[in-house]
């Protein structure tokens, strides 16, 4: 940190399992606060011309887990502030990723149970890990696997189950506003 300048919470990050609503939850957010809004998943396909799905099919899963990684790190290297990052699900399993987004800001994780998230990509195509024939098994072990990791990550944990995405988003800004005035009274504005 630059000497004399007071070090605010820069970006909010939005970890979770698919499904449980980080894309729109992150752009309503970023409307709220005047933030630009990062999706990992739609950067990463923009960037290689091509579908996760494809990239999953061509190169294979640890290819994509390798992009994950550096993109969080060309972030970082830029020092990005004022963003909004909704992450792939997958995005926190790297150690060397949980140590990037803590670097990058405020970690949230969006929790929703089995059934929510079964809900709502029950009928998505695009999501290469779920096409198996039973999806809400899949989805049961892998959210058991990994939400030690989602939580261990997490600077903050929202449930999202019964409430509207604005709502979460709303949520979100409050705890946001929060640091930041906890920061300012830390450094005495
Ligand atoms: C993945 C989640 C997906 C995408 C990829 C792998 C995962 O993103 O990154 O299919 O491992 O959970 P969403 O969480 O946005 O669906």
């Amino acid at each position: 940190m630059q000497r004399g300048r007071v070090c605010f919470v820069k970006n909010i990050i939005l970890i979770g399992y698919m499904g449980c609503g980080k894309s729109t939850v992150g752009q309503c957010l970023a409307k709220m606060l005047d933030f630009t809004f990062v999706d990992t998943d739609a950067f990463i396909e923009t960037q290689q011309q091509r579908t996760i799905s494809d990239i999953f099919a061509i190169e294979g899963e640890e290819k994509f887990r390798q992009l994950e990684t550096d993109l969080l790190k060309q972030l970082v290297k830029e020092g990005r502030e004022q963003l909004v990052i909704a992450t792939g699900g997958g995005m926190p399993l790297r150690n060397e990723n949980r140590e990037l987004l803590s670097k990058l800001g405020m970690v949230v994780y969006l929790k929703a149970s089995p059934e929510t998230i079964y809900d709502r990509v029950k009928n998505d195509t695009q999501r290469p890990l779920l096409q198996c024939d039973n999806p809400f098994a899949k989805i049961q072990e892998m959210i058991v696997q990994r939400a030690p990791v989602y939580q261990e990550t997490a600077e903050h944990i929202v449930m999202v189950d019964t409430l509207a995405q604005e709502v979460v988003a709303e949520h979100i800004l409050g705890i946001f506003q929060d640091n930041i005035s906890k920061s300012r009274q830390r450094n005495g504005y």
